[in-house]
């Protein structure tokens, strides 16, 4: 058996406070003319001091549910993406599947960092296609505003907190067409948290090192997702049977104005048709995507029937991208 999948609901949400390049720097040496020419990003979300990652998904969810007709005894499993789960155990999703009131059904995290939205779209995708369930809940959400230093000018400007939700259901036509999912863990060190597991259990000295931080070298980082991001769209468009131009719209993982620039340029796609958002709302890993994404359909850039190119690339290293028929 395999059944078409596509999204049937579509839900996010955004803490309310907002953060602008001026309120950076006054914490860092930095100003807002080099975040918005290096990044694209001129304000960024960030969470209140009683919301978490799984507060932030549930509201998403919520919305995706409500927007797919269903109610959360409809949902067979759910998939959280994150790289800034509440606690390390249990899983964020589990978390939500309480929050949310659903009944004990299957829920587990997705780790794939940035790319962790599109991961769990295809390991979701799975389930339906196989007809082991029929309504898969994945959400992408994140709080990096507590995993950035905030005394590393070259990081802490570029995050910000928020979660977006789809639901994943049978359609009679469209829908998935393709994907693609890779992985080079010989770049982990490109991008990582380094404290806090087993390599490096919290203790006062990785306190002091601030190696519960992220750590990123960024101009390696940026040279991967270029390439990486590119290759993984053509190679989606390639599986889809369609030619670049039948792309209504793109939409990327939103980490700078100039990789997604550069990624479009390489994929022969005019940024005219790329959705962004990165200005508003900075790098918020596993939910930009999917943010994106909602905001796309909503402000009528994505209709029915149109194709739109889903492409994500994050620490690990890892990257994604899926042809979607709407
Ligand atoms: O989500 C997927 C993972 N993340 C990414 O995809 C991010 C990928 N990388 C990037 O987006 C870019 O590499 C950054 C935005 C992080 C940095 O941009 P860049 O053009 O690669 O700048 P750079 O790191 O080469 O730094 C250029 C200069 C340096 O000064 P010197 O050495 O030239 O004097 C930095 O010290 O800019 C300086 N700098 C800053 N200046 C003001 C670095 N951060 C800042 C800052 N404000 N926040």
């Amino acid at each position: 058996m395999s059944r078409a999948v596509g999204f049937k609901g579509l839900g996010f949400y955004l803490p309310e406070r907002i953060m602008t390049n001026d309120d950076v720097a006054k914490i860092v040496d930095t100003n807002d003319e080099w975040i918005r020419t290096r990044t694209g990003i001129s304000t960024r979300r960030i969470a209140a001091a009683n919301e978490n990652t799984s507060d932030l998904a549930v509201k998403a969810a919520q919305a995706a549910i409500a927007d797919a007709g269903l109610t959360v005894n409809d949902i067979d499993l759910i998939l959280v993406a994150t790289m800034t789960p509440d606690m390390p155990c249990p899983s964020t999703a589990c978390l939500v599947q309480t929050k949310l009131g659903a009944p004990t059904i299957a829920a587990t995290d997705v780790s794939a960092a940035c790319s962790g939205f599109v991961y769990g779209v295809v390991v979701g995708q799975q389930f339906i296609a196989s007809g082991t369930y029929n309504h898969v809940l994945v959400i992408g959400a994140e709080v990096l505003s507590r995993v950035v230093d905030w005394q590393d000018r070259s990081t802490c400007v570029l995050f910000g907190d928020g979660a977006g939700a789809v639901v994943l259901g049978p359609v009679e036509s469209g829908g998935i067409l393709s994907t693609v999912l890779g992985a080079n863990g010989a770049q982990a060190d490109l991008l990582k948290v380094p404290g806090g597991g087993t390599a490096q259990p919290t203790s006062l000295a990785s306190i002091e090192a601030r190696a519960h931080y992220l750590k990123m070298n960024g101009g390696e980082v940026f040279k991967h997702a270029v390439r990486g991001m590119s290759d993984a769209a053509l190679l989606a468009i390639k599986k889809a049977g369609i030619s670049p131009e039948k792309i209504a719209c793109v939409v990327p993982h939103q980490a700078n104005i100039r990789i997604i620039q550069s990624v479009v340029e390489r994929a022969g796609i005019p940024m005219e048709k790329v959705y962004l958002n990165v200005h508003r709302y900075g790098n918020m890993s596993a939910a930009s995507t999917v943010v994106a994404l909602c905001e796309a359909v909503k402000e009528g850039r994505i209709k029915k029937g149109d194709y739109a190119l889903l492409v994500a690339f994050g620490a690990g290293l890892t990257w994604g991208a899926a042809v979607v028929q709407w």
